[in-house]
């Protein structure tokens, strides 16, 4: 039987009562992100409990790990926790009428060997020389919509800037028709919003926009087949071992990098923002020093943290640092608490663009997993506060943005600003 090392901080199971469904513990309660008061639960968790159980919730039981160390160690066993059962905290929707119960095949939600054939296609899409050639086109689509932005005047951040750049940025990469870019938006936020998982109706609706996505998707691929070789990444899937897949996996891959590169780029670029206003002594820093910028971008995906956890499924019965977990437990990974660790940042709560080795968070997770994205993300990041910084530019966030109901995507939904120049 595996057994996973043991902390030295006592911890202790919390079963909760299932009859009152509203555990202070049980943190997949969206209420608690939209009304950004997620942080003293997880701080009193990791204090008290870093490993707990909660029983009863609305997406069953689960257990709770807080911590950053522990986090990665269960990541490091990709065996014994496996991903093949979902990567959010939705368990599979046996209730569900079966023509409802469609899941798309991706590899961020499998195991070895799929996951590493698979992710084997998309890697290249993503190597440092990529980037590089890449660079330009973001660079010069990021300077043209900053161009247009007004000066001392009101403006939605999210809609106009953060989602509009990260859906260019997605149009690059699949080489979509421009026109119709914002329909990867509606598609990923459909496909991202684990809440639909929860009534028969939203899932429903949800499912049709999946099989509009499809439709559209095969359009493109019947296209792509008769151009040969190019570097968007429909051309590359056709163009590999993954030519003869199924449409499900293929829907399924491409499904997962729109999510994968939508959502979570967006609110970093909410999260420079916000962040910059509520540590204004350090976007002053920022301000005199470009050359922190690269600081800056890690430090804000670590404080945003903008995917809040990922699951993994026990593989068999074992002790997990202490604890009987059984087979098919649903094991909850909170980035978002592991990235506010004390015992492992200083000032957790703080952005710090001095913070020693900055890249050191959890963000893009762990292991064999690890986001095949990043370095993009990282690149759209860093070239957005670049040319800010070159037009002198800040953004002066009005009143509180409003955020995303849900326990998965972490991020906003609006956020009114008014630029001004230094
Ligand atoms: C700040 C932006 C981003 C964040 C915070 C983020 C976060 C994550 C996380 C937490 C994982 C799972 C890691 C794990 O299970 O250990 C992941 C995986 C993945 N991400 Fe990202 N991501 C970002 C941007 C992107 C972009 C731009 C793309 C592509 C366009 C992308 C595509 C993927 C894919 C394909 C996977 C699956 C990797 C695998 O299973 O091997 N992500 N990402």
């Amino acid at each position: 039987m595996a057994t996973a090392a043991k902390p030295e901080a006592p911890v202790e199971t919390v079963v909760t009562d299932v009859s009152e469904n509203a555990h202070p513990w049980d943190v997949s309660v969206a209420a608690i992100y939209v009304e950004d008061r997620w942080q003293p639960i997880f701080k009193e968790m990791r204090e008290k409990a870093p490993i707990n159980k909660v029983v009863g919730s609305a997406y069953g039981d689960y257990w709770n790990v807080t911590t950053y160390k522990e986090i990665q160690h269960i990541e490091a066993l990709p065996d014994l926790y496996s991903s093949a059962k979902g990567i959010t905290i939705v368990t599979d929707p046996e209730e569900l009428p079966e023509d409802l119960n469609i899941q798309l095949p991706m590899f961020i939600a499998m195991d070895r060997p799929e996951h590493t054939e698979q992710r084997r296609v998309i890697a290249p899409a993503f190597t440092p020389s990529e980037m590089e050639r890449m660079t330009e086109e973001v660079r010069q689509r990021t300077a043209e919509l900053l161009d247009t932005l007004p000066v001392g005047e009101r403006f939605d951040w999210v809609d106009t800037v953060s989602i509009e750049l990260t859906t260019q940025m997605l149009a690059i990469l699949f080489d979509f028709p421009w026109e119709d870019r914002r329909k990867l938006t509606e598609w990923s936020d459909w496909m991202g919003d684990i809440e639909n998982s929860l009534t028969e109706e939203s899932r429903r609706e949800q499912l049709e926009h999946i099989f509009e996505a499809g439709a559209y998707f095969q359009r493109l691929w019947d296209e792509r087949l008769e151009k040969g070789e190019a570097p968007d990444l429909i051309s590359r899937m056709i163009n590999s071992d993954m030519r003869n897949m199924d449409q499900f996996t293929y829907m399924g891959n491409l499904m997962l990098l729109i999510v994968g590169g939508n959502d979570t780029t967006r609110n970093s670029m909410s999260a420079y923002a916000y962040g910059m206003e509520q540590f204004p002594e350090e976007r002053e820093k920022l301000e005199q020093n470009p050359e922190l910028i690269p600081a800056a971008v890690q430090e804000i995906v670590r404080w945003q943290t903008p995917l809040a956890h990922m699951r993994r499924t026990a593989t068999e019965d074992h002790e997990m640092f202490g604890h009987k977990v059984k087979e098919g437990d649903a094991i909850i990974l909170w980035y978002l608490s592991g990235n506010r660790d004390e015992n492992f940042f200083d000032r957790p709560n703080d952005i710090w663009l001095e913070r020693p080795k900055p890249g050191r968070h959890l963000s893009f997770g762990y292991g064999i997993h690890r986001c095949v994205g990043a370095r993009l993300a990282e690149l759209q990041l860093r070239l957005l506060l670049e040319e800010m910084a070159k037009r002198r530019l800040r953004v002066n966030v009005i009143g509180e943005p409003k955020r995303v109901p849900a326990c998965f995507v972490h991020g906003y939904t609006k956020m009114e600003v008014e630029l001004s120049t230094y």
